[in-house]
């Protein structure tokens, strides 16, 4: 049994996530606005003293949820043995979590999309038709912040960007701290030149970290 097995297998809804942070984001555009979003949000856990590590889920080779709905009784998932087993134990332990992508076609990324789905393994269902359900991420203090960057300047082109990743994560147990939008930024790294919303991206992380910390 390797280290993910031997972890998913012990009763996670008694482990107690460690006070750091870990930080995906869902662009597949390497040093794009969602990666340097998320370094600095990143920034802002660290500056207040806690440990932030991040990945790109591009370069994590993990494939989509296929609904064998096995991970109800296994409670892990065994129908793919992927990059997901590598990302499972970061997302544990870690008590705060960031994500952040950008809008495509007024939604999440097919990789936040992916990665999102494959958190299914950590619900718990009844018998029942239909199924009553609990987190067994739940109740252990858990937050996040998430952010979103999209092109058009109305918030409507962002579509179900933030949304989608809030509704899943607050599902999972986690509390949202804070969320961004950011609009009207298309090219790559445009974000660099938005000042004010760097601050803002490093305000959140810092929100998270003293969330955290209380
Ligand atoms: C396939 C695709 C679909 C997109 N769809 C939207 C959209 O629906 N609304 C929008 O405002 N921008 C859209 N965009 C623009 C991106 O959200 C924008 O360029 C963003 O800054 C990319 O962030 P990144 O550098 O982190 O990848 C789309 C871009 C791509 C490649």
């Amino acid at each position: 049994m390797n280290s993910f097995q031997t972890l998913m297998q012990q009763d996670i809804k008694n482990l107690s996530p460690e006070p750091k942070v870990m930080g995906f984001s869902g662009s597949p555009r390497k040093g794009g606005n969602s990666d340097i979003l998320l370094s600095h949000i990143l920034n802002g856990v660290s500056e207040n003293r806690l440990p932030a590590d991040s990945l790109r889920l591009a370069d994590c080779e993990f494939q989509p949820c296929i609904g064998c709905e096995r991970c109800r009784k296994d409670k892990i998932c065994t129908a793919h043995v992927d990059g997901m087993s590598f990302l499972y134990p970061k997302i544990i332990t870690s008590m705060g979590l960031v994500l952040v992508c950008p809008t495509h076609n007024y939604n999440i990324t097919a990789w936040m999309k992916a990665f999102i789905d494959r958190l299914y393994c950590f619900y718990n269902f009844e018998k029942n038709r239909p199924s009553a359900w609990s987190s067994r991420l739940a109740d252990q203090g858990r937050k996040a912040v998430i952010a979103a960057v999209c092109e058009q300047e109305n918030k409507e082109d962002m579509g179900f960007t933030i949304d989608a990743m809030r509704l899943p994560l607050e599902a999972l147990g986690y509390e949202i701290i804070g969320e961004l939008d950011v609009l009207g930024t298309f090219a790559k790294a445009k974000v660099k030149e938005q000042t004010s919303t760097l601050i803002r991206a490093a305000e959140l992380g810092s929100d998270l970290a003293k969330s955290i910390g209380e």
